[in-house]
């Protein structure tokens, strides 16, 4: 195999614009729709005026409310249902949050739409909201009280509080995470269109089976007639990770037009209308003896949701696994807002966790005189403490050894504001961990051997540009030894294979499982030896077939096959991270540089190592793109991006790129990625865990921990701004 083969396999259709996205399609006698959202923070439509939206030339239809027959509900992804949300606008005069649609405009033109939902004129009985988790009129709920599922209980092992009024040390602090958005560079939108009885979908989607499974039942049509085709998603990071709200009224006004219908939501309508990382507090006490060996730790979460839906938290999943602790207490409440249900963004809640927690772990390396690298190193251990059960694979102290070396953090000088730059600004180097769990969900991949000597596999996958595709083009062709040209990969496609959500880090330990099943199969039926390379158009032809084709099902260690069932239905069905005899997480280790500048306390970052153990890396390529879009993203936590609420106003204040700022080339600088590449076999044959956002989880810790060592002061709330290093 040379080089090139290990890059990413659809860079040359993406530069050259060969690749098409959901919305890039323009089909003969396009529609195009807008949405016209309400304009109060929560309330009523007491009257709504679509006279002068309707006289716009080129407008053919304004839709305020669709009948509960024709437009059913799709149901809350996390109960059953499919939708991020169970909360269906233009159902009713109902405002629950600020941005809420509130009409669907359809017109020849783009900017006819654009013009016409802008026309759109209402009058509201306005509510008194809350946005702010200490809003009057929030209420919480104990998470494990409210949704009785095992895997959402607090985790709960020994006398945690006991212990930690017994430890000889004492860490005891309070962290704010604020919401953020993920604002994926395609935006959210899609394309309807029906080809008689059969509804085509194109839209960038993470989950293609879910739009599937939801419309049919929001329409009341057969799924066998629906398709969703999304073979490329310009970023997902969990914001199209389910069927959303326009696509079904998208399909209704298709059918009623006879036209397909293209709706493109803009940028300031996804703050409000999608969703986005809910706030989040945590109280963390860390309890230790005088060397820094943790005793005890508890760590309490309350997290923001909406009125409707009960988002759970999932913080303490990692925090309760970083380190051996004997005696740890979790507690996650939810806090009900008036916003769209939040949802899942990149590491949704490990990030924010591990911000809070290994905050805290640097503290307590101060406070008992240890080196934050060693104090890590100490607290390890081979055995998920929460289960008793060993670690699959846990390569976390090599992590933290490779990027402490590679760093050059032996030179540091423990004293906070002790190292210089030549240019007067103080110097900080930080380091923090962090962990994401091994999830699995059941695959089914079928393969297609040519005479041609290509090799076409369809699977459950979605390519969001993380480089699923990458992944199993070089499985198939460094397992077959044909060139990645001959391999065809068919991902996000529900004619190929169901197309469970793609998400969680759990892509690549699910689709390539079932490509791995899927080639010994194929080996087989083309009467070739179990290894070694194959001459795939001769052995083809020797079957005296134009193809030679393969189906098979994978699914997680000690999963059941009606979970099998449960994805082709649509559903969430993911396996672990605890399994019948082993947990599995990814680990990684970051070390960070921070420059605070002397007079305009500007905060750089110009250089991160990051060491990741993610079993085999499975595309060399991606996989390294994968680490430095997670520290970007990390920097962006640390030091940008926060949506900013107000409770005169409800809904999200800075809803554009402008007013949300993101990390951009002249905030990032030198990233250094390592991996330590030993495969997880109890996890999977191919030894592969995730990857996609064990990557971010960290990152901020270890920034807030650099702007310490180099200010002397700890930052407890995010987004670390230059206003508060004055
Ligand atoms: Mo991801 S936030 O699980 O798509």
């Amino acid at each position: 195999m040379n080089v090139a083969d290990t890059n990413r396999v659809d860079a040359y259709e993406k530069v050259t614009g060969a690749a098409i996205y959901g919305t890039d399609r323009v089909p003969p006698g396009l529609a195009y729709a807008m949405l016209a959202v309400a304009r109060i923070g929560k309330g009523r439509l007491t009257r709504i005026d679509t006279s002068a939206a309707e006289a716009v030339p080129g407008v053919r239809l304004v839709v305020t409310q669709f009948s509960s027959d024709e437009l059913r509900d799709a149901g809350f992804l996390l109960g059953g249902g499919f939708a991020f949300q169970s909360f269906q606008p233009l159902l009713d005069d109902h405002v629950a949050y600020r941005g809420q649609p509130i009409a669907l405009v359809v017109a020849d033109t783009l900017v006819a739409a654009t013009e016409a939902a802008e026309a759109v004129e209402a009058s509201y009985e306005a509510e008194p909201f809350a946005v702010h988790l200490d809003a009057e009129t929030a209420t919480t709920l104990v998470q494990e009280e409210a949704i009785p599922l095992p895997f959402l209980a607090d985790v709960k092992v020994g006398d945690a509080d006991a212990a930690f009024t017994a430890s000889p040390v004492r860490i005891d602090e309070t962290y704010e995470h604020p919401p953020q958005h993920q604002v994926p560079m395609e935006l959210i939108g899609g394309v309807v269109e029906w080809r008689g009885d059969t509804l085509v979908v194109h839209e960038g989607t993470q989950n293609a089976t879910a739009l599937r499974g939801g419309l049919a039942q929001q329409l009341g049509i057969d799924k066998d007639n629906i398709e969703i085709i999304s073979p490329y998603v310009g970023g997902g990071f969990g914001q199209k990770n389910s069927l959303q709200p326009h696509l079904a009224p998208l399909a209704i006004v298709a059918r009623r037009l006879g036209r397909p219908v293209k709706l493109v939501i803009p940028r300031t309508q996804t703050f409000h209308g999608a969703s986005f990382r809910p706030a989040s507090r945590h109280h963390v006490r860390l309890g230790a003896d005088g060397s820094g060996r943790l005793l005890a730790a508890v760590h309490e979460v309350d997290q923001q949701t909406s009125r409707h839906d009960l988002f759970p938290a999932m913080h303490t999943e990692i925090t309760s696994r970083l380190y051996g602790v004997p005696a740890f207490r979790g507690r996650q409440r939810l806090v009900r807002t008036d916003v769209q249900t939040p949802g899942y963004m990149r590491a949704p809640f490990e990030s924010p966790a591990a911000f809070a927690f290994e905050s805290a772990v640097d503290q307590l390396a101060y406070a008992t005189g240890q080196d934050p690298v060693a104090l890590r190193l100490a607290n390890d251990t081979a055995t998920d403490p929460v289960t008793g059960l060993p670690f699959s694979t846990r390569y976390l102290a090599e992590c933290l050894r490779r990027g402490a070396d590679r760093f050059g953090w032996a030179a540091r000088n423990p004293e906070p504001g002790s190292m210089r730059a030549e240019d007067g600004s103080t110097i900080g180097w930080g380091v923090a961990v962090g962990a994401y769990p091994g999830n699995v969900a059941p695959a089914v991949a079928n393969l297609s051997a040519g005479s041609d000597g290509k090799v076409t596999v369809g699977v459950d996958g979605h390519e969001m540009g993380q480089g699923i595709r990458s992944a199993i083009a070089l499985l198939v062709a460094q397992d077959l030894g044909i060139p990645v040209s001959d391999v065809v990969v068919r991902v996000g496609d529900t004619r190929v294979a169901p197309q469970h959500l793609t998400a969680g880090s759990w892509g690549t330990a699910t689709a390539l499982p079932a490509v791995h099943a899927g080639l010994v199969e194929l080996r087989k039926h083309l009467d070739v030896a179990d290894t070694g390379d194959v001459d795939v158009a001769a052995a083809v032809a020797a079957n005296g077939r134009q193809a030679v084709e393969v189906g098979v099902t994978s699914l997680g260690p000690g999963q059941p096959p009606e979970m099998l069932e449960q994805s082709r239905a649509g559903h969430v069905a993911i396996g672990g991270p605890v399994y019948p005899t082993f947990s599995t997480f990814s680990w990684i280790a970051h070390f960070v540089e921070v420059r605070v500048e002397p007079t305009t306390r500007r905060i750089r970052v110009p250089r991160v190592v990051s060491v990741a153990d993610c079993g085999r890396v499975a595309s060399p390529v991606t996989a390294a793109s994968q680490v430095r879009g997670g520290v970007v993203w990390g920097i962006g936590a640390a030091l940008r991006e926060e949506s900013l609420v107000d409770d005169r106003f409800g809904g999200f204040l800075n809803a554009t790129l402008e007013e949300y700022p993101v990390p951009v080339n002249a905030d990032v600088h030198k990233i250094d990625v390592e991996f330590i590449n030993e495969p997880d076999l109890q996890f999977n044959p191919i030894g592969v865990k995730g990857l996609g956002e064990v990557a971010m989880v960290g990152v901020a810790a270890a920034v807030a921990n650099a702007v310490h060592h180099a200010t002397g002061r700890r930052h407890r709330k995010l987004p670390i701004r230059l206003e508060h290093v004055i």
